[in-house]
């Protein structure tokens, strides 16, 4: 692709030929997560009612037709439902982090090998199973990072050598009672210093990394407004895009922060993963097309200098947009 990439930046009509990694779209309707001003994307507590119709039929089904959207479509990622929910949460029982999300009456665990790319890929595509069970009126809450994975291991079924329980959500419906509320605002208070969504500028770049997001180009703008709500652990949102004429760049922050960067895995290029999938869902949307494409290591370093991209960060993907 290095080729094909170097002339596409430089050329504009060599840009059609590199819509390779395109992928039919699941018809999603994300109603709740698209149209409120600041979606919880979290729920806290779960009502313990198996839903009706079951996850499957609403989460799953986008896996299992292979309609969901691949950054790497030769990473399997494994999905598995784990349908008696009680046994994931004794399992889960005392892990710190995780005591916000037991009870749920359904867990959805994602399996996968480790491979370059394999969080981010694993990441955007978890998410649009998320926001397909948020569409079916269920509660999620990602779980990664602070999951002891040893203890969850036992219930999933023939895990192959070399496959690692990623990340996993509860799937039920969300507890909205005064008593539920109650203890989710003690929570709250109890992640004292998680932080709060960034401003735009600090998550985009307009032309060059070093021009924060002005917020000119509203339509655009509308398509980072879901970047910036895109979930992370413990809120780090380590996201950067640089949004030039015709390509966005998406970049993580690597330097570790609040644990996510555990056992030598890279956790925050999960958080990435979340936020290509939000930016995708944003520009589809509106209408436009593009797919994200993974570069080279040379051509990591073409981006990196055209966009004073800071070593700090990783560049994940680079996005041809087309608006129409
Ligand atoms: C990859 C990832 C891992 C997460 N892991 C945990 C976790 O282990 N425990 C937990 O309580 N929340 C976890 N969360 C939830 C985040 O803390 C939450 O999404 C963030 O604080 C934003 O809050 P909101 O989703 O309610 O908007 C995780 C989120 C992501 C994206």
């Amino acid at each position: 692709m290095t080729e094909r990439l170097g002339r596409a930046l430089f050329r504009p009509d060599a840009f059609h030929g590199m819509m390779e990694r395109t992928v039919p779209f699941p018809p999603i309707q994300r109603k709740r997560v698209w149209n409120s001003s600041r979606p919880s994307h979290s729920a806290t507590a779960y009502t313990g009612t198996a839903p009706n119709p079951s996850p499957q039929t609403s989460c799953t089904r986008s896996s299992r037709q292979a309609e969901s959207v691949a950054l790497y479509p030769e990473i399997a990622v494994r999905w598995h439902i784990a349908w008696e929910g009680a046994t994931v949460t004794r399992a889960l029982r005392g892990q710190i982090g995780i005591s916000r999300v037991l009870n749920a009456p359904h867990y959805l665990i994602a399996l996968s090998k480790e491979r370059p790319g394999y969080m981010e890929h694993l990441g955007f595509r978890m998410e649009q199973l998320i926001l397909a069970a948020t569409q079916a009126g269920l509660g999620t809450c990602w779980l990664g990072r602070a999951l002891n994975e040893a203890s969850v291991r036992p219930l999933v079924p023939d895990i192959a050598a070399g496959e690692h329980i990623v990340a996993l959500t509860p799937l039920g419906y969300a507890d909205g009672s005064q008593t539920a509320r109650i203890v989710e605002g003690i929570l709250r208070w109890g992640a004292n210093g998680v932080e709060e969504q960034k401003p735009l500028p600090e998550i985009a770049s307009h032309y060059i990394w070093t021009v924060p997001w002005t917020g000119e180009d509203g339509d655009m703008t509308r398509v980072l407004e879901q970047v910036q709500r895109a979930p992370s652990w413990c809120n780090t949102q380590p996201w950067h895009f640089v949004v030039d004429e015709r390509w966005v760049i998406a970049t993580v922050d690597h330097p570790p922060r609040r644990g996510n960067v555990r056992e030598g895995k890279a956790y925050y290029r999960l958080d990435g993963g979340i936020a290509m999938c939000h930016f995708h869902l944003a520009v589809r949307a509106r209408g436009w097309q593009g797919t994200w494409m993974v570069p080279e290591e040379a051509e990591i370093k073409m981006l990196r200098d055209r966009y004073a991209t800071p070593e700090t960060h990783d560049v994940l993907g680079i996005y041809p947009v087309q608006r129409t």
